[in-house]
């Protein structure tokens, strides 16, 4: 599985990219908005879960997006399809961007071709993702992509690095809300990578 976005290759994780996967994830600001990301997190750390990924492939159909920067040739982020439930039709997502890439409209790029794979390829009807309260980067990445706020479930998560409980928002993309939002959403993204490039 591969798919190319303007500056973005998304592929399946490979055992080489344990490098990228350690600068991106060894960092508190990702882990600590996440479920069980561990921090510090080290070259063992990404290696068990590499193996993982491959072997889940062999088991069971699983997606996990990698997300590469062409220009770098790195592994930048990801997008997981978590949950899938074929029979369904629906998936939970997971992402993170290396802060060092944030803001540039990476997730974004990735998210519009995932969701336009989900809906299409895989023929969802609804796609489901669940942010802590705090995390106001990625409630406004899902506000932006079209996503609808469908409730707080409280007091539900506990972050494994941090050991904090939190409150979880709760947010639902169906294809309709996601054929409505797709437009404006490239519109957007094409002008802030226009202003990216005239900032060089
Ligand atoms: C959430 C995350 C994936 C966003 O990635 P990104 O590549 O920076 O996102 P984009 O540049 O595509 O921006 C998406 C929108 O979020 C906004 N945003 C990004 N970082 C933000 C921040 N720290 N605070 C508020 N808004 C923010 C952007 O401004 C943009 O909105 P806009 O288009 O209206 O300007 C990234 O911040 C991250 O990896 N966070 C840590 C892990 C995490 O929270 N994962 C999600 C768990 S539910």
């Amino acid at each position: 599985m591969k798919i190319e976005t303007k500056r973005l290759t998304l592929r399946e994780p490979r055992i080489g990219d344990w490098k990228d996967l350690v600068d991106g994830l060894n960092n508190l600001n990702i882990s600590k908005n996440t479920l069980t990301i561990p921090y510090p997190y080290t070259k063992k750390d990404a290696l068990e879960y590499l193996n993982r990924c491959s072997k889940k492939k062999k088991d069971k159909e699983s997606y996990k997006f990698f997300i590469e920067l062409r220009k770098e040739k790195k592994v930048i982020g990801a997008i997981d399809l978590n949950d899938y439930k074929k029979d369904q039709g629906t998936a939970e997502t997971g992402s993170w961007i290396n802060e060092r890439y944030q803001k540039k409209g990476y997730i974004t790029e990735a998210k519009i071709a995932v969701n336009d794979f989900v809906f299409h390829k895989l023929k969802l009807r609804k796609l489901k993702s669940k942010v802590f309260k705090e995390n106001k980067a990625s409630q406004k990445t899902q506000e932006r992509m079209g996503y609808q706020k469908e409730g707080v479930l409280r007091k539900e998560s506990i972050c494994k690095p941090t050991k904090k409980i939190h409150d979880d928002i709760v947010y639902g993309l169906l294809k309709e809300e996601w054929e409505k939002a797709r437009p404006k959403v490239i519109k957007h993204l094409n002008k802030k990578i226009k202003k990216l490039e005239n900032r060089k």
